[in-house]
């Protein structure tokens, strides 16, 4: 076995054989873009979320974008949405030449927290973006009521959470619309690619538009009724889609096994904090399995713990760094209001570890030993 072969990645996809069969069947139609397997995912994705439209496109802040252009955002406008979450999440509020306002998160659930709406509301408030991080429901019960009373939009990025449940109802259904992602570390794979879903008959049949320059066919010629993109998916991503979604609760319940061993064999480890578990009536799709360090260790601790775990062949990553925090973000915004001490102090210790569906008992003990041994090195230290 080479060194290579007893690396640990921290993601990995989940293809069998008729994955590739999918696949190689497209290939063999000549059907590559806009055809039936465009189609057929998508139908597959809105039965599987339970909202009456899906549409596949190239990736989940693709997906992201044509939603905030669809519902209207203009430069001025504000959306309440988390500091701690993949930068895609502010970026489409910023193509649209609106404003991301942050709220701090709750320091159990990491995702934003519903208590805090109140602070960040102005008279341009337009829209919530809250992200259901590492696939854990937002507690959408707060957020949808909060949104009710004000008259905003809800625009779930559910990227990471295909699968989730809050109150026997799909994550991904709450809100207006929501977005989805297929990026290799997601719960079901399409090399890359995204999807809108939607119960809204207006917004479906535009983004459908928006996802291919806007453009209406009428008889043998077109025209663009306004300004779209090219964000469409292929063909070929769609047949692993459909192959991957057949099988979407057998990954997901691999993972919540993997999330599992994980919890078990870091149970008593008291240098460390792990994912609380869900909430009443709430279900996690497990995306990505993110521990912290406990509150004495600092940034330092957690960047040598990282080095260590790559010393040891374990890739690991400090998943997320606060989005109020990036250069380009100050700049783009000037001074942000508010402040988010817990989205803060969370980020300086979180390590995202190894995880996915193809993962062994045996690799998730090796990480685990890994960790344990790289945190008894920096606490010793600390004494
Ligand atoms: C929370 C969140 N939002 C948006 C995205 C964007 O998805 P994509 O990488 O497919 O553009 C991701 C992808 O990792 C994500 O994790």
């Amino acid at each position: 076995m080479t060194d290579d072969d007893k690396k640990i990645p921290l993601s990995q996809p989940d293809i069998n054989e008729d994955d590739i069969e999918a696949v190689a069947r497209c290939l063999r139609s000549g059907r590559l873009s806009r055809g039936p397997w465009v189609e057929e995912f998508e139908a597959g994705l809105a039965e599987f979320i339970g909202t009456k439209h899906a549409i596949a496109v190239s990736s989940g802040t693709a997906a992201l974008h044509i939603l905030m252009v669809g519902l209207g955002l203009r430069p001025g406008d504000e959306v309440i949405t988390t500091p701690f979450s993949f930068i895609a999440s502010t970026n489409c509020i910023l193509y649209a030449g609106a404003r991301p306002v942050f709220v701090d998160i709750d320091p159990h659930s990491l995702n934003l927290d519903p208590r805090l709406l109140d602070c960040a509301l102005t008279d341009r408030t337009k829209m919530i973006l809250p992200v259901h991080v590492f696939g854990r429901p937002c507690a959408m019960d707060a957020l949808m009521s909060f949104a009710d009373q004000h008259i905003l939009d809800v625009v779930e990025d559910a990227c990471e959470a295909i699968g989730s449940r809050y109150r026997s109802q799909s994550v991904g259904s709450f809100g207006i619309a929501a977005a989805l992602a297929f990026y290799p570390n997601k719960q079901i794979t399409t090399g890359e690619g995204g999807a809108i879903v939607t119960n809204d008959p207006f917004l479906a049949e535009l983004c459908r538009a928006l996802r291919n320059q806007a453009r209406a066919e009428s008889g043998a010629s077109s025209h663009y009724s306004r300004l779209g993109f090219n964000y469409r998916i292929t063909d070929l991503q769609c047949a692993l889609g459909i192959s991957q979604l057949r099988r979407i609760r057998q990954l997901v319940a691999r993972r919540s096994e993997v999330a599992g061993w994980y919890r078990e064999l870091l149970a008593d480890v008291k240098e460390i904090i792990l994912p609380v578990p869900p909430e009443e009536g709430a279900e996690i799709s497990w995306c990505l399995f993110v521990i912290r360090l406990s509150d004495r260790f600092g940034e330092g601790d957690r960047d040598l713990v990282l080095e260590r775990m790559a010393e040891n062949g374990i890739e690991c990553h400090a998943y997320f760094p606060v989005i109020h925090r990036e250069a380009f973000i100050r700049k783009e915004l000037g001074p942000i209001p508010g402040s988010f001490p817990v989205a803060e102090a969370v980020a300086a210790r979180t390590v995202a570890l190894p995880f996915s569906s193809v993962m062994s008992r045996e690799q998730v003990e090796r990480v685990c030993n890994a960790l344990k041994a790289s945190l008894v090195r920096r606490a010793s230290r600390r004494c």
